[in-house]
């Protein structure tokens, strides 16, 4: 028995009375698309705030519509339903919050061409996600499927098999986390975050092209590099060996926020420690996330009325 509410078609409604079938076709093929949210807790403020909770929900709707699981909702109903079911389920810590858009139609055979489009938003506490401050990642042998597979994209519940069997293989191995290429052997992304190398006072990460999940994450990373730092930021390949080279490498992402890796594929990166221009990031980052710094209260959506 949960006591937690979810927002499903609109409404908030008790997580225990959603059900969906086993004739489901999100169950059957993994028919939907879907999110990852934060809700960052202020302490000294009593206040939760919805991150960059527009802009998520701008990719979303276009998740859906790249996939024809089109659904009326605006992204105005979303933001608007977020904060009401952080409120209902009276979230006071850092909070995951998980919007899918899934087909639900249950007849047999994976079809896209549906009226039985279901939303649901569901949220769970959160805090640190990568389960190290540093980490060692390896790059998997599984290649990250390309824009005419599957549509990077679009954050496709069926492509995160792909990032499974990446994971499953490199923590095997023995690492932390895992480092795709593409099939044109560029290196692309984690298994759920972009990736940034720092070289040559250059912060350089790969491009849409290389069939990458566009971050939110790394595109405030590239804005705080830029503007914040007065860095060069570059969007081109990278190779895999420029890895092992780098001065830093790290991870961004909405679960994974800003973190370094301090080792590729048995390779020491750098000094074996956190860079400073990731340490830097990282404390603009999270001198953000909760409003506190007026250039970026846009990103931030309070929660509670004070
Ligand atoms: C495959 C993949 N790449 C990158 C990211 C990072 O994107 P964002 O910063 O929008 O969370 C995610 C997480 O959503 C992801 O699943």
């Amino acid at each position: 028995m949960s006591e937690n509410y979810v927002y499903y078609q609109g409404e908030l409604v008790k997580e225990d009375d959603v059900k969906i079938s086993v004739r489901s076709k999100a169950f059957n093929y993994g028919l939907g698309v879907f999110e990852g949210i934060r809700a960052y807790w202020d302490d000294e403020e009593e206040q939760l705030y919805g991150f960059k909770l527009k802009e998520h929900y701008e990719r979303l709707k276009q998740s859906a519509k790249t996939v024809n699981l089109n659904f009326d909702l605006t992204v105005d109903d979303l933001c608007r339903g977020t904060v009401e079911l952080l409120k209902k389920n009276n979230c006071r810590q850092t909070t995951y919050i998980r919007p899918i858009v899934y087909n639900d139609a249950q007849d047999i055979g994976p079809t896209l061409d549906v009226k039985d489009v279901k939303v649901v938003i569901y949220t769970q506490p959160l805090n640190k996600y990568a389960g190290k401050p540093e980490l060692s990642v390896g790059v998997t042998s599984w290649r990250r499927l390309s824009n005419n597979q599957l549509p990077p994209r679009t954050k496709a519940t069926a492509a995160y098999m792909n990032s499974a069997l990446a994971a499953l293989e490199t923590k095997r191995a023995g690492f932390d986390e895992a480092i795709f290429l593409t099939n044109g052997d560029n290196v692309c992304e984690g298994s759920g975050e972009n990736i940034f190398i720092f070289k040559k006072g250059k912060l350089i990460t790969p491009p849409p092209s290389d069939n990458i999940l566009e971050g939110i994450t790394r595109e405030l990373v590239m804005k705080l590099a830029r503007e914040e730092m007065g860095l060069e930021v570059l969007e081109r390949s990278i190779s895999r060996s420029e890895l092992y080279v780098a001065d830093e490498v790290f991870f961004s992402g909405t679960a994974m926020e800003v973190t370094p890796i301090v080792e590729v594929d048995h390779r020491t990166i750098g000094n074996g420690h956190e860079g400073e221009v990731c340490k830097q990031i990282k404390k603009l980052f999270f001198g953000l996330t909760t409003g506190r710094n007026p250039k970026y209260t846009e990103s931030c959506t309070p929660v509670y009325e004070k």
